[in-house]
């Protein structure tokens, strides 16, 4: 059996929340699922980052300790990943005790290894990336990300040999084409390698909030290691059997580019040392902004979510986020352009979709889907175009083009509804009465075969649809009758049974009225 590892970054506790981390998770969350119906053996991290100055001041400026201020606040970002449904196999948090033993060991390796020598550093540092910056690196000697002024920072560390691993980070790079994905960032992360790495700090001095450096008790390790070395600590103590050996090498590590370089320069040096397989892929998504600038709490322009989950569900959230921003890209997100996606997709076109067509098959069938006799499947308008969409969302699926499969799977949701118009059932069922018998069974038959089209229509979107709004495709499968159990391999043309039992019921997503 094929297996999957999938994962999020683990975020920052001093931050709250935002509509960029639900985006992120929600994103893996898709491509999880998408693999679970492949029948693949998937495990999908997420989880928190707990140490590091920024918490530690944080904590600080409530008054707390940091193990008070990281447990309360790790609620809301386990929130997060439940009000999304995101299906995560585990949650990590780096302050539990075997992600810190299996820190120590990590770094134990490199240091074993010759990687890790002891040095005085002296520079400009960012408190909010936790990094070092170079005055070339600094957009008028401000950090790019922040645009904050960073600090001067002299400190005796431990340093990481980074510059050694270039040549085979290059290597790597060439050997692997779709290492990062989209290309653009993997042209990004590799002009950078290209342009020489230099060594860097791993450990602080003046620093409690950490975990300790196993050979130097005055000494903790730069929360950036600590992080990084999450996606295999998870599997060492996640329940579960042999997880590091069945999942380890990662499939796919989710992110948006602000930490590109950690994951594509420092991530695979470290595990190059520390003697372990490189993950298969980095996938580099895009910015969700808000008027134009990235959300984040330095800039105080955060979008919240939980307050549109919580009057509308995860569903929409997820498909809005999914659909608005071409995945891999930057792209604007808002209230408005939310209700204008709800009101005229959601509801409009699959909602509506839904509704007539279970209210079509009530009135004129009993709410009993029809058999078709003596019509091959094959036969219908659709079947062709449904096997053509199946087939291109699942590559662009396999790809991690999420924004490009939704978009195709609405296509068929498009094409359901022409359908309904081009086949006008209501003519039908009204030619079905006519006087001339030979008219009336044709237009009784067509009548069969259409209601059987949309009802298989609708069972074939509930499977395609199911990695993205997984609550609503089994809210189609209740409505039309159809067992709970999805599998990719039905998302193919003719499998609909007669005799399922359709209720109309309410509708999926009532309008949003101003
Ligand atoms: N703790 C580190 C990650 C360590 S992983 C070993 C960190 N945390 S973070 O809380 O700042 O999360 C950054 C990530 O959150 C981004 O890479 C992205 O996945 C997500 N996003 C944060 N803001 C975002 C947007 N405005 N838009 C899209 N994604 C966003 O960095």
């Amino acid at each position: 059996m094929s297996r999957f590892y999938i994962t999020t970054p683990i975020y920052y506790v001093n931050d709250v929340p935002h509509i960029g981390h639900a985006y992120t998770t929600t994103a893996a969350d898709v491509a999880a699922r998408f693999h679970r119906l492949l029948g693949e053996d998937v495990f999908f991290l997420t989880g928190t980052d707990e140490h590091g100055t920024k918490v530690e001041q944080a904590a600080a400026a409530r008054g707390l300790t940091p193990q008070e201020h990281v447990d309360e606040v790790v609620t809301k970002f386990k929130e997060v990943a439940a009000k999304v449904g995101a299906s995560n196999d585990f949650f990590i948090r780096t302050t539990d005790p075997e992600h810190e033993a299996f820190v120590q060991q990590f770094v134990q390796r490199c240091y074993e290894a010759g990687d890790i020598y002891k040095s005085s550093y002296s520079g400009l540092y960012c408190p909010a990336c936790e990094a070092y910056y170079t005055d070339e690196n600094l957009v008028e000697g401000l950090c790019p990300d922040h645009g904050t002024p960073p600090v001067h920072m002299e400190e005796e560390n431990y340093f990481f040999r980074l510059s050694a691993f270039q040549d085979r980070l290059v290597a790597h790079y060439k050997a692997h084409p779709d290492f990062v994905r989209p290309k653009h960032r993997y042209n990004e992360a590799l002009s950078f390698i290209e342009q020489g790495l230099e060594d860097i700090s791993i450990s602080r001095a003046n620093l409690k909030w950490g975990i300790g450096v196993p050979w130097d008790e005055n000494q903790v390790i730069y929360v950036w290691v600590d992080a990084l070395i999450n996606y295999l600590s998870a599997l060492h103590y996640a329940p579960g059997e042999d997880l590091l050996a069945r999942f380890w090498p990662a499939n796919c590590h989710v992110m948006a580019q602000d930490i590109l370089k950690f994951h594509g320069i420092i991530w695979p040096a470290l595990l190059m040392s520390a003697g372990y397989e490189l993950p298969e892929h980095l996938f580099i998504h895009g910015y969700l902004k808000l008027g134009g600038e990235k959300m984040s709490k330095t800039r105080g322009n955060v979008m919240d979510p939980f307050p549109l989950i919580e009057q509308y569900g995860a569903d929409p959230f997820r498909y809005y986020c999914l659909r608005e921003v071409s995945f891999g890209q930057d792209g604007m997100v808002s209230e408005e352009g939310f209700k204008a996606r709800y009101n005229s997709e959601l509801a409009n076109e699959l909602g509506n979709l839904l509704s007539r067509s279970a209210s079509m098959i009530g009135k004129y069938r009993g709410g009993v889907v029809p058999a078709t006799e003596g019509r091959d499947p094959a036969e219908s308008p659709l079947a062709a175009e449904a096997e053509a969409t199946a087939a291109t969302v699942k590559t662009q699926l396999e790809e991690m083009d999420l924004s490009a499969a939704l978009e195709s799977a609405w296509v068929f949701v498009r094409r359901l509804n022409r359908y309904v118009e081009e086949q006008a059932p209501w003519k039908l069922a009204k030619q079905a009465q006519s006087e001339d018998q030979a008219a009336a069974a044709d237009a009784s038959a067509a009548l069969d075969a259409t209601l059987w089209d949309l009802a298989e229509g609708l069972r074939f979107l509930s499977v395609i649809l199911h990695p993205f709004i997984p609550a609503t495709a089994d809210a189609i499968r209740e409505r039309m009758g159809l067992a709970p159990e999805v599998a990719w391999s039905d998302a193919r043309w003719g499998l609909t049974v007669a005799g399922a039992v359709v209720t109309a019921g309410s509708p999926l997503f009532p309008r949003i009225e101003d």
